[in-house]
């Protein structure tokens, strides 16, 4: 085995929601009823969708998060520790529910989801510190996402640049944080909507792109920022080189774009922390993420590596290190 096939331990923080997925052909307007086609709960929640993904991605996963204690929140952390995570942070709260989502996918893949957040919003900022007191810092880095209260997230990257540690941060859902305070990230990753509401400008096409990752950067301090830009790809800037890269996303017939975001932000990850080049991590992020899009619901679609590699092998792409 060489350097760079070990696994490389990633926390992950965030929140992990019980899905409810239902497939219907278009979305109601108010006040109306429709007939929907079928529905199905599953494993959800962008934490732990992140943390499944990386985890399907060869790393070494510990996840840091709260569920009610209920059958949810049973049968979300054996889902979990079926991937091989450790689950030992991933704390019970008996006074809420687990967390839920309401996910609505349209024909097209297209969805809209609400969110109940429950016990993910009752991680508590002692229980964050304990995670970075009790362990060493032997992690390559921390994942986290906005999907959490926002006294955590600020908590987990100060414990994080404490220890030196990178921080790839998830920028949705869509939160009214003061993202200034949020200095000195590896990595900030928003889609389009999260990229409006954190810069006000609209992602029409790449040159309004790189003006918006110009001020993501400058807003968070961060070393890069990558917008995924769906089935257009990413933008990637580097704030040390002052350089944008437009990355191509790569077409695939869309059944549900849930997680796709998530499945797209562990792949850059993995593949970042392993060999240090992010333009080809965002290659292999958009194979991961297309590949999601390919299936229905959050946890079912995300890729393990090999199906990243079949599908970098079958489409001809060349990617480094697959
Ligand atoms: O990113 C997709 C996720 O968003 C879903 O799994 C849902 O739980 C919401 O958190």
């Amino acid at each position: 085995m060489t350097e760079q096939d070990k696994k490389l331990p990633l926390l992950v923080v965030g929140s992990v929601n019980m899905d409810l997925v239902m497939q219907l052909p278009k979305v109601p307007q108010g006040g109306e009823t429709l007939l929907g086609q079928r529905y199905s709960y599953v494993p959800g929640g962008k934490g732990a969708n992140q943390a499944v993904a990386a985890a399907r991605l060869d790393m070494e996963v510990t996840f840091v998060g709260k569920i009610g204690a209920d059958a949810h929140g049973s049968h979300l952390k054996e889902c979990l520790e079926q991937e091989g995570i450790a689950t030992r942070y991933l704390l019970s709260d008996t006074g809420d529910q687990t967390g839920f989502a309401a996910i609505f996918v349209e024909a097209d893949g297209q969805n809209r989801i609400v969110v109940f957040p429950g016990a993910n919003m009752a991680i508590q900022e002692q229980e964050v510190a304990a995670v970075f007191a009790g362990s060493p810092a032997g992690w390559a880095a921390v994942l986290i996402n906005l999907e959490i209260p926002q006294s955590i997230v600020l908590e987990v990257c100060r414990l994080a640049r404490e220890k030196d540690l990178p921080i790839i941060l998830d920028a949705g859902p869509i939160r009214d944080l003061d993202f200034t305070l949020l200095h000195g990230l590896e990595i900030i990753s928003p889609n389009e909507t999260e990229t409006q509401a954190i810069t006000g400008i609209e992602c029409r096409g790449v040159d309004d792109a790189v003006e918006a990752a110009g001020r993501l950067v400058r807003i968070t301090q961060s070393r890069y920022a990558v917008i995924k830009l769906g089935e257009r790809g990413a933008l990637i800037y580097d704030a040390e080189q002052d350089q944008p890269e437009y990355i191509k996303g790569y077409p695939v017939q869309a059944v549900d774009s849930t997680a796709a975001g998530d499945a797209f932000t562990a792949a850059m990850t993995a593949h970042f922390l392993r060999y240090g080049e992010l333009a080809e991590a965002v290659r292999y992020a958009n194979a991961a993420g297309a590949l999601a899009v390919t299936r229905l619901g959050a946890q079912p679609s995300l890729p393990t590596g090999e199906q990243v590699r079949t599908f970098v092998r079958e489409r001809g792409l060349e990617i480094f290190g697959v």
